[in-house]
């Protein structure tokens, strides 16, 4: 008995570490886990950007899921690249039955930008916004297409929004040579 409690024990401490293991090495890609203000989170499909169902938005690190969510109200495709699996997972199980979301296990400094893509969402951090800058400028150019940036509480520096709505930067990225 004392060893099977024993075993419990550890396997319990073992998942627990892994979890935040995973967490804490995620974090570091990019941002850590932390999710957008839902209350204001409307005005940016709203009033920065008009989203609707012509649109697929890519919200890049999409944790539990609650942009795509928003943004699904108004009809547009949903893609979310997330490289925390946890996250990952449970999200795409909250949403299993909404045929606009879909959820891939990704890092998105890797990931190919679908060819529909029209918008694109992130709630980076400031060390990592010129990188994902970079990252939606080199899809634009492959994709040649103009892309849109929804930036939530950073700006990228030294480039000029195209719109700013409370914390949301909006940016229009058009292609290059
Ligand atoms: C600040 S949270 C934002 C969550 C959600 N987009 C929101 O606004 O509520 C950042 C998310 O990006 C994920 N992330 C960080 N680096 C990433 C990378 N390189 N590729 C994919 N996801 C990443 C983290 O795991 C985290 O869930």
């Amino acid at each position: 008995m004392n060893i099977v409690f024993g075993i419990l024990i550890l396997v319990a401490i073992i998942v627990v570490i892994a979890v935040v293991g995973i967490f804490l090495v995620t974090g570091l890609t990019g941002a850590p886990y932390v999710p957008t203000l839902k209350d204001k989170l409307p005005k940016a499909f709203t009033e920065l950007y008009k989203m609707s169902e012509k649109d697929l938005l890519i919200d890049l690190g999409s944790g539990d899921g609650c942009i795509l969510n928003e943004a699904s109200r108004t009809g547009a495709k949903c893609l979310g690249i997330e490289i925390n699996p946890i996250l990952a997972l449970m999200a795409s199980w909250r949403f299993y039955k909404n045929k606009k979301i879909k959820i891939k296990c990704r890092n998105f400094y890797t990931f190919q930008f679908p060819a529909e893509t029209t918008v694109i969402y992130a709630f980076a951090e400031s060390l990592h916004i010129r990188s994902i800058y970079r990252k939606i400028q080199a899809e634009a150019n492959r994709l040649d297409k103009t892309l849109y940036f929804i930036s939530n509480a950073f700006d990228v520096p030294e480039v000029k929004e195209h719109k700013k709505v409370d914390s949301f930067y909006l940016y229009k990225i058009e292609p290059k040579d």
